[in-house]
């Protein structure tokens, strides 16, 4: 009858004779401490730093893994010279066939299932904080700091900064989670390996149809009514004047109990599928559109004189949230949006005369990185005033280090030259700048076979209320003023 002690020191011997196993030994037990304590102290909150689940997750936890399996492999295959009783195959499978004999591996079995109940739990527990740290904001947005840099910032200002980087980006499902996995490994070796386009391509072409994602949380069968949409700007005159283009944008909803579905979420309804061809590969280029409903009808709108060449390669796509909404949350705001809002929100004071102009003037133009942007901003727009209004900057001087600042602002929210990402580099789809947006369908160009077009007419989309008015008596009238 085998001891049991005979058996952990057989164990133990085998270890020491293997090579193989003895590697594995030294990792795991020197990783086993290094594991548990790092991963209490991230699942209590105590450690906020993204390089430390990188190290643990991506090289500690690998690293103990990697040294059970030496360790067993050690011990089966590549044993030192000297055999080391229990655990070679013929002990076992001679111990295991005949039914006498099998009494005698019972604490063998014992030994290595108490080894494995421990090991199985680490795993787990591994796995679980592992997967959650993959799946954080940190991990996501702030590892690879200097190329996320500018998606993690422009998520931060926008409406959705509480919303997850993995809830628009995966979704739930097992599919979308490996795909994710697997592209995020790519994605990582680009970073270490520098081999990731400046800027990042868009749109995004594997990205998980939005339908899946954004519908988490929005229903656009519910949407409803005419939006009231302000858009406040600034001239650039000595007074920076405050205007407004006040529009009634149609919203519309994608129907709901009954009702029809209409406006702009009509094309999001359950009744409407749209699917276009493009040519290019930022989808400006529409060739095709065909609308099918749900009993099977189905419309199609060609643009002639976009024929395609026979040798091009052509892309379908459904349409989805994505193709209007490709900016949700990383957005990028133009010069004149950027400045604009600065003033609206007093970031830059509107008292400073000309600001509006000058501060455009300096956001346009080219700098090799932050650190330079920031110091001509400064450079130049006190030379600026001192040059032509000395007395603001002898009596107030906070005035224009504020406004500094918001310029500054401006740039830094927007730009980043490290990443290649100017002024207009990623555009949002979501009105028609530049005839793209909507008038990539909505041009009066794309027609059936009978001649009807799809609708580049104003009142469409929406009722403009006012344009670049000064206070204007629209709004006047619907606050009561
Ligand atoms: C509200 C949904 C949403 C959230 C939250 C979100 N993204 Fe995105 N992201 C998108 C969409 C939509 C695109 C696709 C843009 C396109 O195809 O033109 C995108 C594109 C990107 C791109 C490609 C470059 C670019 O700017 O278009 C990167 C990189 C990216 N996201 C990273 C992140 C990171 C990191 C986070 C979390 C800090 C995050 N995203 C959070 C919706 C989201
Ligand atoms: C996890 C939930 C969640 C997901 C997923 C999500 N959103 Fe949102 N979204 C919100 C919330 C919450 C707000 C309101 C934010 C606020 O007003 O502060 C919002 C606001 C918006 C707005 C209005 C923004 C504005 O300027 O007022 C749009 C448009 C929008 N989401 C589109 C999308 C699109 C497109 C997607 C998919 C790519 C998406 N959302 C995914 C939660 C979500
Ligand atoms: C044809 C283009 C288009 C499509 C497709 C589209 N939207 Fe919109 N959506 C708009 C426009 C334009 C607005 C109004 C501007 C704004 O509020 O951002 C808007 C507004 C919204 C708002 C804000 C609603 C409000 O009342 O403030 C949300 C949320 C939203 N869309 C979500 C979605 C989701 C989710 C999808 C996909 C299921 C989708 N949209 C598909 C163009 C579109
Ligand atoms: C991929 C092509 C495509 C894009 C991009 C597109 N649309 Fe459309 N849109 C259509 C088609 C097709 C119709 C149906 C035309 C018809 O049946 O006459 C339509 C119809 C509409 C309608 C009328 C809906 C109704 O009540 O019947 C509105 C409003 C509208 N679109 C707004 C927008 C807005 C706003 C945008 C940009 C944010 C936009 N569309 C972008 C293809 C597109
Ligand atoms: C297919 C729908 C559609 C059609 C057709 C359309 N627009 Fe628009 N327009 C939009 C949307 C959506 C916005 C809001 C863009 C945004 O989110 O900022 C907009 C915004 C605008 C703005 C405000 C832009 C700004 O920044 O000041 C003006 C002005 C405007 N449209 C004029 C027109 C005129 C003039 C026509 C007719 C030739 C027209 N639009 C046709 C959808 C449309």
């Amino acid at each position: 009858m085998v001891k049991f002690t005979q058996i952990v020191s057989a164990f133990i011997n085998g270890i020491a004779r293997s090579k193989v196993s003895l590697v594995g030994a030294t990792m795991t037990t020197a990783s086993f401490p290094i594991l548990l304590i790092g991963i209490l102290l991230e699942l209590f909150g105590v450690v906020h730093n993204q390089y430390f689940g990188f190290v643990l997750y991506m090289f500690v936890a690998p690293a103990f893994i990697l040294g059970l399996v030496l360790i067993f492999l050690g011990l089966f295959y590549f044993k030192g010279k000297e055999d080391v009783g229990v655990f070679t195959h013929e002990y076992l499978s001679e111990k295991i066939s005949v039914p006498e004999n099998f009494v005698k591996v019972r604490k063998l079995i014992f030994l290595a299932t108490s080894l494995t109940f421990v090991n199985v739990f680490v795993i787990i527990l591994v796995a679980y904080t592992g997967y959650h740290y993959t799946e954080s904001n940190e991990f996501c947005g702030k590892l690879c700091h200097s190329v996320m840099e500018p998606e993690f910032a422009t998520y931060s200002n926008s409406p959705h900064s509480r919303v997850k980087c993995v809830e628009c980006h995966i979704g739930p499902g097992a599919q979308w989670f490996a795909k994710s996995k697997l592209s995020g490994t790519r994605q990582l070796v680009a970073v270490v390996a520098k081999t990731y386009s400046t800027p990042i391509e868009t749109p995004v072409h594997g990205l998980r149809p939005a339908r899946d994602t954004c519908e988490a949380c929005h229903r656009p069968e519910l949407f409803h009514g005419d939006k009231l949409y302000i858009i406040d700007k600034f001239l650039s005159d000595e007074k920076n004047t405050h205007v407004q283009t006040v529009l009634l944008l149609k919203v519309g909803s994608g129907g709901y109990l009954g009702a029809e579905a209409h406006g702009i979420h009509w094309h999001v309804a359950r009744d409407n599928k749209i699917t276009y061809t493009h040519s290019d590969w930022e989808r400006e280029e529409i060739n095709q559109v065909m609308l099918t409903k749900l009993d099977g009808t189905q419309v199609v709108f060609d643009k002639h004189d976009g024929d395609v060449p026979k040798d091009e390669q052509v892309y379908t796509r459904e349409m989805d949230c994505i193709d209007c909404h490709n900016r949700p949350t990383h957005i990028y705001k133009s010069p004149e949006e950027a400045i604009d809002e600065k003033l609206l929100l007093g970031a830059i004071p509107r008292e400073l005369p000309f600001i509006r102009k000058i501060g455009y003037e300096m956001i346009t133009r080219d700098y090799t990185s932050h650190g330079e942007a920031k110091n001509k901003i400064a450079t130049e727009l006190r030379g600026w005033y001192r040059l032509k209004y000395g007395d603001i900057v002898n009596n107030n001087m906070p005035l224009l280090d504020k406004a500094i600042t918001g310029v500054q602002a401006a740039y830094l929210e927007n730009v980043w030259p490290s990443m290649k990402i100017g002024w207009d580099t990623y555009k949002s789809m979501r009105g028609h700048k530049d005839d793209s947006g909507c008038f990539r369908c909505h041009d009066d160009e794309h027609e059936t076979s009978s001649g009807e077009t799809i609708s580049m007419d104003c009142e469409a989309c929406h009722i403009i209320l006012a344009e670049d008015e000064k206070n204007p008596e629209i709004l006047k009238s619907i606050q009561g003023i």
